[in-house]
């Protein structure tokens, strides 16, 4: 593989996914940092990522990609494709959270956080799969969170929807390790990124009448998440790290934090649970051969 890596990026317009452009690009990376809606919401953000392109000559570009919308995710990945001639590493890191007593949050809200943080990814990783598998060899990267790992009240479909991309993320590594591909999952702790402004409220509130001190529950959970947030170039300096960590070498979870909340833990018995779950599949030989198969695809 080309040291030089084609890079697909979602939700670049602000916090986390615009630090990996920004930081990937200047590495000499071919980076496309996609969002919705580059002409109108996000026209100010795409201008300034364009601006830097040209000012520091790097090989950064625009492009419209909403990860609730098939044709959409299609049409990026193709261009991506058409530009470059290959992709190396689709960073699925579009994102946002839901947060409120669960009961308060309508199937609509609980719907839509499925559809982009988990659908979203199914979406990205179907589209840019084909032409990994032509290329045997491609990163899956997957902006999980420590509220993947561990419940943080009133956030319960947040968790739910990282819950399951931890659980995709992890089986998608079994199948295509093989072919030269790997998944990865980073698991950030709370930074300070736009996030926290753009929580969605739960709407039906009328629901939360009977429910006494627990409706202060949401209120005193965002004020700590929000006051202990970090700076997220670390978490931008780690995914330059994996990036360029040769195929096969890869972990397959990162823990980023300061705070551990038990996160490493649980990532550490999940790790030997899953091993026994394998040998009792038949299929710890077959993930052997599969982790060395990817390690020589490199
Ligand atoms: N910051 C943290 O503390 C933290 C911790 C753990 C995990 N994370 C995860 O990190 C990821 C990035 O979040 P962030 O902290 O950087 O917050 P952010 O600045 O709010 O970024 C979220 C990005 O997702 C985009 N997005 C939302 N819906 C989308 C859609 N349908 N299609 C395409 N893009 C969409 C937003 O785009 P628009 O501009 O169009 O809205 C925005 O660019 C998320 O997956 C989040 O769950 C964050």
């Amino acid at each position: 593989m080309d040291s030089k890596q084609v890079i697909l990026i979602t939700g670049a317009s602000t916090g986390f996914g615009r630090l990996f452009a920004e930081t990937l690009a200047r590495r000499g990376h071919i980076v496309f940092a996609t969002m919705r809606d580059p002409g109108g919401r996000n026209a100010k953000n795409a201008a300034e990522i364009r601006a830097l392109a040209k000012r520091e000559s790097l090989n950064l570009h625009v492009l419209e990609l909403d990860v609730t919308d098939d044709t959409s995710v299609e049409r990026a990945v193709r261009s991506v494709v058409d530009q470059a001639g290959r992709i190396d590493v689709a960073i699925n890191n579009a994102g946002y959270a839901v947060a409120g007593l669960e009961e308060a949050v309508t199937l609509e809200q609980a719907r839509q956080q499925l559809d982009t943080n988990f659908f979203g990814s199914v979406r990205v990783n179907r589209a840019v799969l084909p032409h990994m598998r032509r290329q045997r060899s491609g990163l899956l990267l997957h902006i999980s969170s420590g509220a993947g790992r561990v419940v943080v009240p009133s956030f319960g479909f947040y968790c739910a929807s990282k819950f399951a991309l931890e659980a995709l993320a992890e089986s998608y590594r079994y199948e295509l390790a093989a072919q030269g591909i790997e998944s990865v999952i980073v698991q950030p702790g709370a930074y300070e990124t736009p996030i926290f402004g753009n929580v969605v409220r739960a709407a039906d509130q009328a629901r939360t009448e009977t429910y006494g001190v627990a409706n202060e529950i949401p209120g005193k959970v965002s004020s700590v998440l929000a006051g202990s947030a970090g700076n997220p170039q670390e978490v931008a300096d780690a995914v330059l790290q994996i990036v360029e960590t040769p195929a096969g070498q890869r972990q397959l979870r990162y823990r980023i934090s300061a705070a551990s909340l038990g996160v490493d833990e649980i990532n550490a018995v999940c790790d030997s649970v899953q091993n026994k779950l394998l040998g009792a599949f038949g299929l710890a030989d077959d993930t052997t051969f599969v982790r060395r198969s990817a390690a020589s695809a490199g």
